[in-house]
Parts: C-alpha cells; structure tokens; sequence
C-alpha cells in the first residue's frame, strides 16, 4: 500500500424526512444568504424543494435561488451563478438534486471566491478556497455528495473536464433514500452503473497488497449486485434504495481508494460521450467499461480474474486464467443490460464516424497531454480501438 492522507470532513444526515431540518445545518455550518441551486424540474415537482423554503425561512435564512442546471452541467449556468453570489453577498451554497447540480454548486462555490476564470480549475489549477456547501441528494450516483471532485462541460468546444479539491467537500450532505423514489427506471440503473463504475476505477490498480480496499470494493460491488435489480424493478423499494444511496458514497469519497493507484479510464473515454451526445453518464459507463476491462484485460489478468472469482461468483480457471478474466467481464456486461443498460454504440446514440474526434478530444483535447488511464497509459490510436470495440 503507498502513503496517503485522508480527510473527508462531510457530516451525512440519512434517512426519511430528514431534508426537513436542512435549515439548520445550513446554520450550523455557517450559512446566512444562501443560494439554493437546483436542477430543470424533478425537485419542484416533487415538492422537496418547498420543503428545503420552508425550512430556511424557518431558521430566518435569507436565500435566493438558480435552477435550470441540466445534466452534463453547462459552464453558462456556473458564470450565472457566480454573478448572483457576489451581487446577492451569499456565503453558501445548497445544491438540491443529483450530481449534475451538485456539481454545478461546486463549481460556483470555487469561481465566486476566485479573481481569475473558474474554468482554471478545470485545466489544472487545484481549487484551495470556495464557499460552503451543503447538499440535498436525489439521485445515488456519481457520489458528488461526498467527494471534492466536480465535473463541468465547457459549451465552447464541449470539453467535459473535472477539478477536485479538498475545499469542495460539502459541509453536510442529507441523505434520504425515499427522495430517489420519484427516478424513473433507467435513471435509477444509470445511477447503479456509475457507482459500480466507481469501484472498478479504483479497483484497476497497479498497487500491490491492496488487501483492505480490495475487499472494501468487492464488497460495494456485491452490495450493488443484490440491491440493484430490486430498485430498478420497484421505485418503492425503500430499503434497497437506502443500501444504494450508502454504497454510492463510500464507492466515490475515496475510502475505497486511498493507498492506491486508480484507473479512471472509463471516465474519461466516456466523457468524450456524455460530452458530444448528452448521454446519461452511467449509460455511456455501461457501454465503455467492458470494451475497456478486455482491451486492458492482458495487462493484468490476474486482477480481472480475482474479480471475476470474488464477484461474480466465476470459476477460477488455472490452466486458462484470462478465460475465467473475460468470463467476469461478461457477467458484468449481462448484469448491466439486465437492469436496461444499452450496450453498444447505437443504442447509446453514438455513431462510428466520430471516433477519430472522440479518440482526438480524450487524448489530446483541451489540456490533455497524448495519453489517457491510470492502470496503462492508453495513446489516442489505443482508444480509437476501444470505442470500436463498443460497435
Ligand atoms: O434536472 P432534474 O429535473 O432534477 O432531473 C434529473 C436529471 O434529468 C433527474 N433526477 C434527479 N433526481 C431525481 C430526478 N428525477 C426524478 N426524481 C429524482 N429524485 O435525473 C437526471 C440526472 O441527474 P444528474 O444530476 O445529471 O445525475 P447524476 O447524479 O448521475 O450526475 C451526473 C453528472 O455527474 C458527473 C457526471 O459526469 C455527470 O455530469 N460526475 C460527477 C462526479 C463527481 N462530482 O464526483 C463523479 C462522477 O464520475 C461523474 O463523472
Ligand atoms: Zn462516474
């Protein structure tokens, strides 16, 4: 295991009806003018968003509002807000929805305190001061909720980039299972493969007896196993809600990733997707992560095989070990389009004659310096081989 530090200073509130008291841990962590950022419409129509006004003007919190964020969050928005926080003097930042909001607050957070463009951050620069904020999850995901990382999408050019930052790790974060009932189906197995996503980037690792994490991250994926397919066949289902919400945290604070090498080659092959075709992030996860784990499958089949042993319940080949390797990689790809996940380029909207530019964009785009991944360094001509393996 390598060295690392580790400070995850979220405070989690979870259950049902906790977004109720959201006012004073808005208080509690500092907050007096607050802007209250929201996404294009499930939180209002739920009625969680009154809740959230209600419960600030009961602890005599002044606050004003900026919804409108759409997934793949827009850098449009983010100057908008920017304006608005220091025309409006807010000192904190409650994101309401999923990772694209949250995303989207974090963003604001960072550029409302800075002299320079917030896109610096996002080509390069570590964010080291932001507002406070705070969040209300709806949707188990991308794990914004607990980690210090933002992704936005630059309008020109489209570059979807992230930034990280131990500033950006929200105060608190209300976690309530029953706020993701509203997600229709696909949304809620979107959710599912990116936190599953999550796991193998961290997973894939070049790092020796990594024995801890390991264990950490087949026991999350199992988790996901299980509790997956209950929650995409019923939106009611609190208890397995409540089992996905946790698991999608620990999948992306880092617990599961400290002291070793990560990967994040699925993440990056797919933001060149969400990127161009404004696909759900987990779907186009879906389609990436087995044409990846089988480009990538000699550079350690070993490690897929374990996985395949310990998670998918495979059995361990000795003589033939990359058989039992590709056999977990398919056991991955079956569950995916179990819980109706598309599972190659068309039914994800994606078109072959693109993937000189999406090869171009993830290697060489905006501040990208010729290689792409964490578990081997992928050159553009090795990820134009994988996005065909995705036809
Ligand atoms: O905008 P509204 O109307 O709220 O609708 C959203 C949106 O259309 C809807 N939704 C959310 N909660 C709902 C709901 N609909 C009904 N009921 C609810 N309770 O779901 C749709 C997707 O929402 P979004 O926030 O985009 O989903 P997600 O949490 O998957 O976030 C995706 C974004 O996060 C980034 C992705 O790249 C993508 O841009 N990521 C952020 C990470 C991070 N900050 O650490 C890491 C991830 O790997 C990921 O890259
Ligand atoms: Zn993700």
């Amino acid at each position: 295991m390598e060295n690392f530090t580790f400070y995850s200073p979220t405070y989690f509130v979870f259950g049902k009806d906790q977004e109720t008291a959201v006012g004073t841990y808005v208080k509690r962590f500092g907050g007096s003018r607050v802007l209250v950022h929201f996404g294009g419409g499930s939180a209002e129509k739920s009625g969680l968003l009154n809740k959230v006004r209600q419960s600030l003007r009961d602890s005599g919190l002044a606050f004003v509002e900026l919804g409108g964020v759409q997934p793949n969050p827009r850098d449009g928005l983010v100057y908008q807000g920017i304006d608005l926080c220091r025309k409006e003097g807010v000192d904190f930042i409650l994101a309401v929805g999923g990772g694209s909001v949250i995303d989207s607050a974090k963003a604001i957070a960072a550029g409302a305190v800075y002299d320079g463009d917030f896109w610096d951050f996002y080509e390069g620069r570590t964010v080291t001061e932001a507002l406070p904020i705070g969040t209300v999850l709806t949707i188990s995901a991308a794990g914004s909720e607990g980690s210090g990382d933002s992704v936005i999408t630059k309008e020109e050019g489209m570059y979807k980039r992230a930034t990280t930052g131990e500033a950006l790790r929200p105060k608190f974060s209300i976690l309530n299972p029953a706020l993701t009932q509203t997600l229709p189906a696909y949304q809620t197995a979107c959710g599912i493969t990116d936190i599953m996503a999550h796991l193998y980037e961290r997973y894939l690792t070049n790092t020796k007896d990594v024995e801890v994490t390991d264990r950490l991250i087949e026991a999350l994926l199992l988790t996901m196993i299980k509790e997956g397919p209950k929650a995409v066949a019923d939106q009611n289902d609190y208890q397995s809600r409540a089992n996905i919400m946790w698991a999608g945290m620990l999948a992306h604070n880092n617990s599961c990733g400290v002291g070793r090498s990560q990967d994040w080659t699925s993440h990056n092959i797919e933001h060149e997707l969400s990127a161009l075709y404004d696909c759900a992030h987990g779907a186009g996860l879906a389609v990436v992560m087995p044409a990846v784990f089988t480009y990538n499958l000699h550079h350690d089949v070993m490690r897929f095989a374990q996985v395949a042993v310990r998670v998918w319940g495979c059995q361990m080949d000795f003589a033939h070990p990359e058989e039992t390797a590709k056999a977990g990689i398919e056991a991955l790809r079956a569950f995916l389009k179990s819980i109706g996940m598309p599972g190659n380029f068309a039914e994800l909207g994606a078109k072959a004659e693109d993937i000189d530019e999406l090869a171009h964009k993830c290697c060489w785009g905006d501040v990208n310096t010729g290689t792409t991944g964490g578990f081997v360094p992928l050159n553009e001509d090795d990820v134009k081989a994988i996005y065909r393996l995705m036809l």
